[in-house]
């Protein structure tokens, strides 16, 4: 008797929770409304009466698809957008069989907090005095050499080499910053050093160079997707709907932005309390709410929330939470990722709650992991759904019968997660009939793609002086 109701308790408690984690899981059907949804707002991005009010801003890039040829030499790239910052020394030579070789050299330098959340002035003199000590160590500084900036934010452009922020993401705050130009900040940050010159001919964004880089590897390389800190994809559109631009002909790559989809209400009755709690916290409410159900800045302490919801339903711990729970962004985005890699001896994910101060039953390591996978799985679901959306939308400007099209890939979330990947791509194939798509890691993209534009932004400037 005493053990038939042990077991009806623990019975009731799966159900309880797996009622809780239920919420997270999307139907096809739900999948299609948001694709929907994102395929309206990417139009309403694109038109010049609509833009204003869009969520999903579209915005131009000046990066066409006309092909100039390139520069071949030593290029300099920046990579600023996640934690860190990047130098990096590009060589772009030529090669007989594929027409371009690259090779790099490069350094990361963290950004302290001061420099992310202070001034803008902070922030890029910062980022010279790391190119500074780069040129140093390879003993480079008495050359001017054309640089490539990956700046990974929404930016305005005017040209490729002039843009304004329009706003800060994950976690920048840097103020004086939004609203300037950004290419002039980095130029003005430089003169005040005084000790090296540069030559700023290109900025992109990182969905932009990852998509570049892939394209010299696989010509039906159209789409950049970017799943790591923050979560954001660019593709190639009819130079006649970017009606931002002026010109007909070709085509014109488009940094969609869509981590803001959400801002103007599209996702609220998909998004949950946890979601809303994330938001609130951060330090853009409001914005990138789409991003926030998705990117690595975000995923752990979705995944805190759940458990704490968890504890307070008496459902896991006994119901008390440790004081590092308590602690907000206390569960790293990379537990996800390992806990989801534990291969079933529960050892990786005692490890881990044992290190914010919890002793797991084995059920309770199970249900632990249950969390993880029901946050990670519905970020690789609706971003499936968002890429979806960019897809079908392409096929249908294009009015190709059958779209074939290679997308190429970085991000933390999208290498590191142990399934991420799989269940992304599989929610976009069912999603995309009548189109055949190839998915690409990008290696190093960021750099070699702001390397590689720069090279075809110097030949296009050579030309035009002659
Ligand atoms: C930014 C995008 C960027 C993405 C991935 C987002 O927060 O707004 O510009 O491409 O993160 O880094």
């Amino acid at each position: 008797m005493k053990l038939d109701n042990k077991c009806t308790s623990l019975f009731q408690k799966i159900l309880q929770v797996d009622q809780i984690l239920s919420e997270f899981r999307l139907k096809k059907q739900e999948l299609q409304e948001v694709m929907r949804r994102m395929q309206n707002e990417m139009e309403r991005g694109l038109r010049l009466e609509t833009h204003e009010d869009a969520s999903v801003k579209m915005l131009p890039t000046y990066v066409r698809s006309t092909p100039e040829g390139s520069e071949v030499g030593d290029f300099l790239a920046l990579d600023l957008g996640g934690t860190n910052f990047r130098v990096m020394l590009v060589k772009v030579g030529e090669d007989e069989e594929r027409g371009w070789k690259v090779e790099t050299k490069h350094q990361m330098y963290s950004i302290p907090e001061d420099a992310m959340t202070g001034t803008a002035e902070m922030l890029f003199d910062y980022i010279a005095e790391c190119i500074s000590d780069f040129l140093d160590k390879h003993k480079m500084k008495h050359k001017k050499l054309p640089l490539g900036f990956t700046f990974s934010f929404p930016v305005r452009h005017e040209d490729i080499d002039k843009g304004i922020l329009l706003n800060w993401t994950k976690g920048f705050k840097a103020s004086g910053a939004e609203g300037n130009n950004v290419v002039g900040l980095l130029r003005d940050a430089i003169k005040r050093r005084g000790d090296f010159e540069m030559d700023v001919v290109a900025m992109v964004n990182d969905t932009v160079a990852t998509m570049i880089s892939c394209y010299y590897e696989d010509r039906s390389c159209e789409v950049g997707m970017i799943v790591g800190t923050g979560c954001n994809a660019c593709y190639m559109e009819e130079m006649r709907t970017v009606e931002l631009v002026e010109g007909e002909e070709g085509r014109m790559c488009v940094n969609t932005e869509w981590g803001a989809f959400g801002d103007t209400g599209e996702l609220e009755d998909f998004r949950l309390e946890y979601d809303r709690v994330v938001d609130e916290t951060s330090i853009n409410p409001g914005q990138q709410l789409y991003e926030k159900i998705i990117s690595g800045k975000y995923m752990g302490e979705l995944v805190r929330l759940v458990l704490l919801k968890l504890v307070n339903e008496n459902l896991l711990f006994g119901g008390e939470a440790s004081d590092i729970l308590k602690m907000r962004g206390s569960f790293e985005t990379k537990f996800v990722s390992q806990i989801e890699s534990d291969t079933g001896d529960r050892k990786q994910i005692y490890n881990i709650l044992t290190t914010i101060g919890l002793m797991p039953t084995e059920l309770e390591c199970d249900i632990v992991r249950l969390a993880c996978e029901s946050v990670s799985t519905r970020a690789a679901h609706m971003c499936g759904a968002g890429l979806a959306g960019v897809i079908n939308h392409m096929r249908e400007r294009r009015k190709q019968e059958m779209l074939k099209i290679t997308v190429g890939v970085d991000g933390s979330v999208y290498k590191l997660h142990p399934s991420f990947q799989h269940k992304f791509q599989k929610a976009v194939r069912d999603l995309t009939p009548h189109c055949d798509i190839t998915f690409i890691q990008s290696e190093e993209g960021s750099g070699r793609g702001a390397a590689l534009i720069s090279a075809v932004a110097c030949k296009m400037a050579c030309m035009l002086n002659q």
